[in-house]
């Protein structure tokens, strides 16, 4: 097949570990006789510095006519002291709104070789660990409007949700749980915000559509209590904006391994944008020592999700369990007796790999 995909290589070491994303794809393609084209564009820092704007209007256009995004990382300290409205992350919120990416997927795994880099005591984390979490991408909080008083001196936040914009999360919720261990536990804070009220009456009736998949709900402080007393009881974690922000987080750090964890965002007809959940992380930037593996992985979740690729998909994820079985490690992943190599070398492991 011949696709088109919008790279926004973004700030830090983005461009360094989608270098090597890129390595791999093209050589996925080579294999199994796929074209991709690349186009890249500016987002984040590097687009304010070139033209004043985080998400230049050709930017989304671009994005909007391709098949999928391949997305680095935006922000860094140089932008921080930008006022809300004008920062690099607010890129990547127009990215998602502009593209209507309403559904993240976050799979957190613990990948066998590396079990031991879990702050979890082993027998909690078990065999493995396998948690998925769906987050609501394109309302809640993050969208309400934010507004200060004139004074200065009150501000407020506001939280929305509609019945549809929860009814299509928690579908693809419940249609990712029928192809994983059939469990879905909903979060939300129906102690308190009617949002989420409004959430657990629309997933409960929802679920009654999925007689397959058995359904439970946490509130949001609970939930993240149980992710580290017990994360085997979860599967498919579905919570909204803000909570999934925090919960997500949160999982990645049980895996040991932020620098590991893919994601991809996507909207209905399977569009999507994919990119590594670890940030720009401007301290090690141009060093050539970050991990490139989660944008790697977040490539074949783009073959897999997108374009229905699986073998392509599960040849990437083989690959770098291949390379993991061996000895060579980024820092981010290094134990005792493994090699440290840089962003470079570990991308040419995965493709010696494939
Ligand atoms: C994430 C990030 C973003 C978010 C920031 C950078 C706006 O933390 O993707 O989780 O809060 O969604
Ligand atoms: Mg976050």
């Amino acid at each position: 097949m011949k696709k088109k995909i919008a790279v926004v290589a973004g700030d830090g070491i983005g461009p360094e570990i989608v270098a090597e994303a890129l390595k791999v794809l093209s050589a996925v393609g080579e294999k199994f006789g796929h074209e991709f084209e690349v186009e890249h564009v500016l987002a984040g820092g590097c687009a304010i510095d070139a033209t004043g704007e985080c998400l230049p209007q050709s930017t989304l256009d671009t994005c909007k006519a391709a098949d999928a995004v391949l997305l680095g990382a935006v922000g860094g300290p140089k932008w921080d002291t930008l006022p809300g409205a004008k920062r690099p992350e607010k890129a990547l919120l127009g990215l998602r709104a502009g593209l209507g990416l309403f559904c993240n997927l976050r799979p957190a795994t613990v990948w066998a070789p590396l079990k031991d880099a879990s702050p979890l005591k082993p027998e909690i984390i078990g065999e493995g660990l396998d948690v998925l979490v769906v987050r609501e991408l394109t309302g809640g909080i993050y969208f309400g409007d934010h507004i200060r008083s004139e004074d200065g001196q009150s501000a407020k936040d506001i939280m929305a949700y509609s019945v549809p914009e929860i009814e299509r999360i928690a579908r693809m919720a419940f249609d990712a749980a029928r192809k994983r261990n059939k469990k879905v536990t909903s979060v939300d804070k129906a102690n308190v915000l009617e949002t989420s009220r409004l959430w657990r009456e629309t997933v409960t009736r929802i679920a009654a559509e999925y007689p397959d998949v058995e359904l439970n709900h946490f509130y949001v402080d609970n939930a993240a209590m149980q992710l580290v007393r017990d994360p085997k009881q979860l599967d498919v974690v579905l919570t909204e904006n803000m909570f999934g922000d925090i919960l997500s987080d949160e999982a990645s750090q049980i895996t040991g391994s932020i620098g590991m964890l893919p994601s991809a965002s996507l909207r209905e007809d399977g569009f999507g944008m994919y990119e590594p959940i670890h940030g720009s992380a401007p301290d090690i930037a141009g060093k050539d020592i970050a991990n490139p593996l989660a944008t790697i992985l977040s490539i074949a979740m783009m073959l897999r999700y997108t374009f229905g690729l699986l073998e392509e998909a599960s040849a990437i994820e083989n690959a770098v369990a291949k390379v993991l079985n061996g000895p060579l490690r980024t820092g981010d992943i290094a134990t005792d007796g493994t090699t440290i190599v840089g962003t470079k070398a570990m991308g040419d492991a995965v493709l010696a790999a494939l």
